[in-house]
């Protein structure tokens, strides 16, 4: 191979390898009546303009909530299927049933679906706001109340090694 079509082919597997990294967000989900916290990797990005470009689907009646500082909600449940991305502040979401928690703040894993809803699910979530200053999320229902396209990558929230495609 000459140099200049090893660089080609180089370049090219770098940039298949590159589309192929699907969003990966903490889900929470239900298993047999008990709210869990689990990884899930959505469908695959398209490219276009510089970027990759995750799909997230249709939504219906998004807005932005804002969260006083030091506000406790206690037990609660998915309104619907919906997607929460935490634009300022910090969320603590806890499980009444185990020991796994999880913090969101602003940055490459801000975006958490919930889907433990109370009508079909039983145990719910516990959240609280426990940083100083106001929380802004941005929740996005998801149109027809449909869970996304994913496959499970882990058990537990979605850490750092799993955004390292966002990072850079
Ligand atoms: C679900 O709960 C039922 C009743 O408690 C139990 O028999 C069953 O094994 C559970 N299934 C799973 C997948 O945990
Ligand atoms: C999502 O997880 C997969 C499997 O671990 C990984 O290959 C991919 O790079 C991750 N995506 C991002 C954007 O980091």
């Amino acid at each position: 191979m000459t140099p200049l079509v090893f660089l080609i082919t180089s370049l090219l597997s770098l940039i298949t390898h590159t589309t192929a990294q699907s969003l990966n967000i903490s889900a929470l989900a239900a298993q047999n009546g008990t709210s869990i916290l689990e990884c899930w990797s959505l469908a695959s990005p398209t490219s276009g303009r510089g970027a990759q470009n995750y799909p997230l689907g249709d939504f219906s009646n998004a807005f932005i909530g804002a969260i006083p500082p030091h506000t406790y909600i206690g037990q609660a449940w998915a309104p619907a299927v919906q997607y929460s991305m935490v634009l300022q502040g910090l969320v603590h979401l806890s499980l009444p049933t185990s020991k796994e928690d999880i913090y969101i703040q602003p940055g490459p894993l801000s975006i958490i679906l919930v889907i433990d809803q109370r009508n079909v699910f039983i145990s719910g979530h516990i959240t609280d706001f426990p940083g100083s200053e106001t929380t802004l999320i941005a929740r996005f229902p998801v149109a027809g109340n449909q869970v996304p396209v994913h496959t499970v990558l882990h058990s537990g929230p979605c850490d750092v090694d799993d955004v390292r495609g966002l990072i850079g």
